[in-house]
């Protein structure tokens, strides 16, 4: 079954052809990146129209890249939500348009099945596993007992984790997205500064919002002392303490839930330290520990694909009266 997948819930214009829910044939991506660059962050109005510019570009340079014409294609799987309403109707519009023209299925996928859908492109999933999800919107911890069953566990109670990351980069002086050159720059500092751990209590939930206003007041009494913070050891000091608590619960998750499989999942899935600190944490506990690689860690067509076959066998389609959604819980149980 080839699915075309549609992904664009933020600053990427992202499609793919996805063969039985395992094996990609063929992604393009346009980012905004650059164009966000310059404001600090994403601008949702931008982002829009920027998507409104690409999405046939991107369609056309698919079509083109891997030989197929739509008439090849089994069903259409899109990102319905959450994400920002404006750019994610770009993308509904279009999926929506192929699907009318074509008659062929339209599967509804949410953003977050996608980033976990991420992993079986490396390797079939395993349950029941304990998906790990960090993004730039969500930090939860997931129970899935088989395809496409989702509950959630834990979650933060205020700021996603990449959030609090490219928040601390702002504060830093750093480009955005922030949170890949404070994991860069975390390897060369040291871990001098006194901040608070994110939440280390007996729950499965998270809190970025006390380290990340630690860090925020440390560098503004700093500045106006007219001293300059050490950006390295800023960074690692953060990083030490968020990567930890998420380490320490993720196993405490994975041993009371009788699970031997762990799955990464989400933009900071690429985050280095994260990953040397599960495997570590993983082989210690005999558990089996997978990760998207890069490409497939920040939101891209092929993990919309990747899902939209499991969502599609369970059942998950949907009518010409989809509608993108802001806010949407994926957990069905
Ligand atoms: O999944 P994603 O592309 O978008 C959302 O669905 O939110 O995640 C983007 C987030 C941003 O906050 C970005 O700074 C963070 O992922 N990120 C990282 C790293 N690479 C991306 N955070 C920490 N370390 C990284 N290496
Ligand atoms: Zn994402």
């Amino acid at each position: 079954m080839y699915i075309l997948a549609i992904e664009s819930s933020c600053d990427e214009t992202s499609m793919s052809i996805i063969k039985d829910g395992i094996e990609e044939i063929c992604t393009v991506t346009n980012t905004q990146i650059d164009i966000h660059k310059k404001f600090g962050g994403v601008v949702p109005e931008v982002a829009s129209r920027s998507h409104i510019e690409n999405v046939t570009i991107v369609l056309d340079e698919l079509l083109e890249r891997s030989g197929f014409t739509i008439d090849m294609i089994d069903a259409i799987g899109v990102t319905y939500g959450p994400g920002l309403i404006g750019s994610l109707m770009i993308g509904l519009q279009c999926a929506k348009t192929i699907s009318l023209v074509t008659g062929k299925p339209l599967i509804p996928v949410h953003h977050i099945a996608g980033h976990i859908y991420a992993n079986n492109l490396e390797k079939r999933l395993e349950f029941p596993l304990i998906a790990l999800v960090v993004s730039g919107g969500h930090t939860d911890l997931v129970y899935m007992k088989e395809d496409y069953s989702f509950k959630r566990i834990g979650s933060t109670l205020d700021d996603a984790v990449g959030e609090a990351y490219d928040k601390v980069a702002k504060v830093c002086g750093l480009e955005y997205p922030g949170g890949p050159k404070v994991d860069k720059l975390a390897k060369l500092g040291k871990d001098t500064y006194d901040l608070p751990y994110p939440l280390d209590d007996d729950s499965y939930n998270f809190s970025f919002s006390g380290i990340k206003s630690a860090v925020v007041n440390l560098v503004h009494n700093e500045e106006q002392r007219g001293n300059k913070i050490r950006v390295n050891d800023m960074c690692t000091s953060f990083q030490n303490r968020v990567v930890n608590v998420i380490t320490k619960k993720t196993i405490r998750a994975l041993k009371e839930y009788n699970c031997n499989n762990l799955v990464l999942a989400g933009g900071v899935a690429a985050n280095s330290y994260l990953r040397e600190e599960l495997t570590k944490a993983c082989k210690d506990n005999n558990i089996n520990f997978s990760y998207p690689r890069m490409a497939y860690c920040t939101d891209n067509g092929a993990m919309i694909g990747a899902a939209a076959y499991y969502a599609y066998k369970k059942g998950i389609m949907a009518d010409l009266t989809l509608n993108a959604v802001a806010v949407e819980t994926l957990y069905n149980e």
